[in-house]
């Protein structure tokens, strides 16, 4: 039905609500069958920026294309857009079946092709055979599952999910995560997905967009956000737990905390006082390096975080292992120089070394 393509561009996107400014300049270029996420904390402008894309809204400035075409100001069901909810929004009196054609219906699809087609869309979420029952007769997981299959039926150009697994328990949340990435890659759509949820974001997108704010912080695939985060914000956000950030100074390529001193491959732009980010996961407790006393440790069952008083500082450090540690103990941690990453205390962007 649909073309097989479905380029997003938005330039320049405002929304303010009162005096609210919701949205404060969206610039994204989002490419044919894409799977780009918009990821940020509560509140930081996703799902109005999701809404925008999908007509439910109308911006106060700015510019919004698809495959080239000016559609700023076209109603929703002119856009070949297939929206999932959190909430799933079923019909509830009507029967699975019902809900799933419903969108073929108002497109007016001639009434005995709807049936196969709805068939075939409840086949790739596994809920075929539950096409008589209402939506109150199942459980969340097959209720969103029906959501999505509502979604695909049309074939849209853009796919559109706000936050579609927050429903979900821990476990069933897994599962689905799989399986709509599995989905994503038969449906060869375009496809946009907001999530609070980094580890969703990291794990499902080709590229991702992190909101703060009414802002774009930083536009990247997961591996450019986790490994070279842009600026102070990002890296404070990105990471389960985020990487420490701790004041340092830096002279030539020596980096130095207190008296702990770190040699740099290669001299950084820039000398004087630093931000010094290092994950958890890149410090070791070794003979040599920043003295630190325990604060507190956690089992995670594999692994442990243990979380060290250094000055004023609480430094979060996460060893692979479990091992017993003295209430208090003393240690020394030490950063791994290829794992370090700076910013400028001043305006909080990366520093490139
Ligand atoms: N219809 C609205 N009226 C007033 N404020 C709104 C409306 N929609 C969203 N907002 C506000 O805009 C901000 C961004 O909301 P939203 O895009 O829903 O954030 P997110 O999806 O990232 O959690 C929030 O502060 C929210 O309260
Ligand atoms: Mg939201």
């Amino acid at each position: 039905m649909s073309s097989k393509k479905g380029r997003v561009s938005l330039r320049g996107i405002r929304k303010v609500f009162g005096d609210f400014e919701a949205l404060k300049g969206i610039d994204l270029e989002i490419e044919p069958v894409e799977f780009f996420a918009l990821l940020g904390p509560s509140g930081s402008g996703k799902s109005t920026t999701l809404r925008v894309i999908a007509g439910l809204e109308t911006p106060d400035a700015g510019t919004m294309t698809v495959d080239g075409k000016d559609v700023t100001y076209a109603q929703p069901g002119e856009r070949d857009v297939a929206m999932v909810f959190q909430n799933y929004a079923l019909y509830p009196h009507m029967t699975l079946e019902a809900n799933i054609g419903f969108p073929l219906k108002m497109d007016g699809v001639p009434k005995h092709e709807i049936p196969a087609m709805v068939r075939e869309a409840a086949a790739k979420v596994t809920i075929d055979h539950l096409l008589h029952r209402r939506p109150g007769q199942l459980s969340g997981g097959q209720q969103q599952r029906c959501a999505l299959a509502r979604a695909i039926v049309r074939q849209p150009k853009l796919f559109l999910l706000d936050e579609p697994l927050s429903n979900l328990d821990a476990q069933l949340r897994l599962e689905t995560r799989v399986e709509l990435k599995k989905l994503q890659r038969d449906l060869d759509v375009t496809t946009i997905y907001v999530t609070h949820d980094q580890e969703e974001a990291m794990t499902l997108a080709d590229r991702m967009a992190v909101f703060l704010d009414g802002t774009i912080a930083q536009i990247g695939t997961p591996e450019d956000v986790f490994n070279r985060p842009t600026n102070i914000a990002v890296a404070a956000f990105i990471g389960s737990p985020p990487m420490n950030l701790i004041d340092g100074h830096v002279e030539g390529k020596t980096v130095s905390v207190g008296d702990y001193h770190i040699k740099l491959a290669k001299q950084p732009g820039h000398a004087g006082k630093v931000v010094v980010g290092v994950r958890p996961s890149h410090i070791s407790l070794s003979g040599k390096g920043l003295p630190a006393n325990l604060y507190l440790s956690e089992n995670l069952g594999e692994g442990m975080l243990l979380n060290f008083n250094v000055g004023d500082n609480l430094i979060k450090v996460r060893l692979p292992e479990v091992r017993r540690f003295a209430d208090n103990e003393s240690v020394n941690l030490a950063f791994e120089p290829g794992h370090i990453h700076l910013f400028d205390p001043e305006s909080g962007n990366r520093i490139e070394f």
